[in-house]
């Protein structure tokens, strides 16, 4: 049976161990998209788990504190300040460009404003504001890429855009995933732009053929198996590994729920 994500009932679920102030702090009756720093990356009741899931993904696929990694459309750090926190300094590379609410996700997430914080101050991250998937601040190639919700919201032309400056970062044995919306040939989005909150989706094949023309191998893999909660899935995107060289996964990623489907 397929599993579905039930907002209404996740929401209310985490509702429960909160107090009126503390909802009203993490904005969890606001919808996605909203101008608050949890829910404008996503439903904010589950925004601690969403982060937790791409961190558990990301350290199945092998992320090392020494490895340099770069996150694409980082947000207000949902995933960035779990990531942040594991990796060795100057390692960490965040593209937003709405640069409010990264400022206010350091804020609310680490504490202290972006120049007075002591975990930025210790990590060195570094972050640009740039909307052209520009990656030339990383200044070189990046072990890992994350691109979590960002081909959800991308049109062709982004989407491909998004692909080869990706790509353009990557050394032959580096590792990235993004994320998408599958649905079928026919339904694939065809416009061009930029689409938020609303979402756009993408077929298998038209995410393999751009896959393809970037020179990279792409894989449809499963979230880890935390995804799948009792009250419904934390997340419904698909998450995509693309890579140089063919990629398997180990036995210790099959067995933390990532296996792969060619596309
Ligand atoms: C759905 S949110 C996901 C944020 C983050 N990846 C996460 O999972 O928490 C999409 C993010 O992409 C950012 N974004 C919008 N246009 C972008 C672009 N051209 N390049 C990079 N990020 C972009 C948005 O500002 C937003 O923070």
């Amino acid at each position: 049976m397929r599993m579905r994500s039930d907002p209404i009932k996740l929401r209310e679920e985490f509702k429960q161990h909160l107090s009126e102030s503390e909802q009203e702090l993490l904005g969890v009756n606001l919808p996605a998209g909203s101008e608050h720093y949890r829910a404008y990356v996503g439903p904010p009741f589950n925004y601690d788990i969403n982060g937790a899931l791409q961190f558990q993904f990301m350290l199945n696929l092998g992320l090392r504190e020494y490895h340099r990694f770069l996150e694409v459309g980082c947000g207000s750090l949902r995933l960035g300040r779990l990531i942040m926190m594991y990796l060795l300094p100057s390692r960490y590379y965040g593209v937003e460009p709405n640069r409010k609410i990264l400022l206010d996700g350091i804020e609310n997430n680490l504490g202290s404003s972006i120049d007075g914080n002591d975990l930025i101050y210790l990590k060195q991250p570094k972050f640009d504001h740039n909307s052209q998937f520009d990656f030339s601040f990383v200044g070189g190639k990046v072990d890992f890429v994350i691109a979590q919700s960002i081909a959800s919201h991308t049109g062709v032309k982004e989407t491909r855009r998004l692909l080869e400056s990706i790509v353009s970062v990557m050394h032959e044995d580096s590792i990235a995933m993004i994320t998408y919306i599958r649905c079928d040939d026919s339904r694939s989005n065809e416009k061009d732009g930029w689409f938020y909150p609303e979402c756009v989706s993408y077929s298998d094949s038209f995410i393999a053929n751009e896959a393809a023309a970037c020179g990279v191998y792409a894989y449809r893999t499963f979230w880890p198996l935390l995804n799948k909660r009792p009250d419904g899935l934390i997340t419904t995107q698909t998450p995509l590994i693309l890579t140089f060289k063919q990629w398997k996964p180990t036995l210790a990623q099959i067995s933390s729920g990532i296996s792969i489907d060619s596309i």
